[in-house]
């Protein structure tokens, strides 16, 4: 009752509610013991008016003390919050720090994860779900570190670990040309008591767990990692929220994480999951819930009320859900998407927001660390493909301004970029992956 009193926002209302309560309370007590005792008189009928009136003002006075106890709570909440973030602040590393690898769990046909563990054994910081990792590897045989991010896809406050869970990429069908070199890597060469470098948690594909609009989570293949630590911290720490799992997988044998998501279903009565497999077995019977692609018709034939809608995986995937979603009419502040891969050119108004209308034609480029100058005329789509066929190497991972892995300071010159960066940038310094020359002469401290 205390409970439900609290959850009154309005502080007349709740005084009012009490004094109320108080009174009903005190008169039904008195009556009882009127009738009981067979009392007769006024004096027994004033005792119990003045019993009434005097509960009604201790409910009345209750019902504002429940008030300074919620703008307690609150701000014991705040300042909880500030704590947690100095304390993050404080144990979270700057550039590269070694981790070991802990446990190495195959979660399906192609997909493994590993769990990380600061080889210092000191603190590691939280990270808000969605984010992701961006780990460094010495690879035999390649000229320089190979750097990759990959999604953080648990969530727990205060574990002491981090995971990743990585798809094995192979060679594509049709190209002459090597297989995924750090997944593969990875699957074959790391195992558990190996060394991995990572930089902090970071990325802003990440879920507002303060909202209560429900969340519809929608992935394809390994697209479901961010996916888990979405649900997961929402379980947690909103378990009201309405949330929708909806993945599509090949079949059983591909599908990763099914026990995980069913377990966290069997704690969070608000989670709904509907799985669709392209191509099921007689054996996944049971597992799936329609045959076929996750596209904007399903989604909208599942979710029918207002809600956001975070979505990751293949590009022609999000690209088909993305632009459904669009011709829906929902807004596209309640629609948020992660790529893994670099989508193609030709794509949703969503992914590319500029088309370098800005850039010039040509431009004198001055790699000044490498102590090259080169000619761009328009004919390669950034500065990172521009630097590398010039034989400078930048360090890159994403490829699409997400994981802030190219950036550099540019000395000189201007750049436009081709679609919003999604990292911070730090003053003075560009994302290359994403940017063209947009005056004649550009300086990078290459
Ligand atoms: C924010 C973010 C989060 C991510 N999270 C995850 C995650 O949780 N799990 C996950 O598995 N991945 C994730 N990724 C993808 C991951 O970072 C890597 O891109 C992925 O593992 C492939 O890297 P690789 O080195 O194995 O493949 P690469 O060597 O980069 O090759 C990629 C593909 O290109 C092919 N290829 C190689 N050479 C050529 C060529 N010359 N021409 C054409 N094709 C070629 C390869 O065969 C392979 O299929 C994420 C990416 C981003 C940006
Ligand atoms: S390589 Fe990731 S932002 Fe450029």
């Amino acid at each position: 009752m205390f409970e439900s009193l609290r959850n009154i926002q309005n502080p007349f209302a709740r005084s009012l509610t009490a004094a109320l309560t108080a009174c009903s309370v005190v008169t039904f007590a008195s009556a009882i013991a009127i009738a009981t005792t067979q009392t007769k008189g006024s004096s027994a009928y004033k005792t119990a008016l003045y019993s009434a009136l005097v509960g009604s003002g201790c409910g009345a006075l209750f019902g504002l003390v429940c008030t300074e106890n919620r703008k307690l709570k609150r701000l014991n909440h705040a300042s909880q919050n500030t704590q947690s973030i100095e304390k993050e602040k404080a144990i979270t590393w700057h550039d590269w720090r070694n981790f070991l690898v802990t446990r190495k769990v195959k979660e399906s046909e192609e997909i493994t994860s590993f769990y990380l563990q600061p080889e210092d054994q000191g603190e590691i910081p939280n990270f808000l779900p969605g984010q992701f990792l961006t780990i460094k590897l010495n690879i035999p045989g390649q000229t320089r570190p190979v750097i990759r991010t990959y999604s953080l896809s648990d969530y727990s406050e205060s574990a002491g670990y981090y995971r990743l869970s990585v798809k094995r990429e192979p060679m594509p069908s049709g190209l002459e040309v090597p297989p995924g070199l750090a997944s593969n890597f990875l699957h074959d060469s790391i195992q558990e008591g190996s060394t991995i470098q990572a930089k902090p948690p970071s990325g802003r594909f990440v879920l507002n767990v303060e909202k209560t609009l429900p969340a519809v989570l929608i992935s394809n293949g390994v697209g479901i990692t961010p996916m888990i630590s979405m649900a997961k911290a929402m379980t947690r720490l909103t378990p009201e929220r309405l949330i929708w799992f909806v993945h599509g997988a090949r079949d059983g044998q591909f599908h990763a994480f099914r026990d995980e998501v069913r377990a966290i279903a069997e704690q969070n009565p608000n989670l709904m999951i509907h799985y669709a497999y392209s191509r099921p077995r007689a054996e996944d019977a049971g597992h799936y819930h329609s045959v076929g692609y996750v596209d904007s018709n399903l989604i909208q034939s599942l979710v029918k009320q207002e809600a956001e809608y975070y979505l990751c995986g293949s590009p022609p995937f999000l690209e088909s859900i993305l632009t459904g979603l669009k011709n829906a009419g929902i807004p596209e502040n309640q629609v948020f998407f992660e790529m893994f891969t670099k989508a193609s050119k030709v794509t949703v108004d969503h992914v590319v927001e500029t088309h370098f209308k800005g850039s010039v034609g040509e431009s004198e480029v001055i790699f000044v660390k490498s102590n090259k100058t080169a000619f761009w005329n328009n004919e390669l789509d950034n500065l990172l493909d521009f630097a590398e066929a010039n034989n400078v190497e930048p360090p890159y991972s994403c490829r699409q301004g997400i994981c802030g892995t190219c950036m550099c300071k540019i000395l000189e010159g201007e750049v436009e970029y081709q679609a919003k960066p999604v990292t911070d940038i730090e003053p003075g310094s560009i994302l290359i992956c994403i940017a063209r020359p947009k005056t004649s002469r550009v300086i990078l401290d290459l």
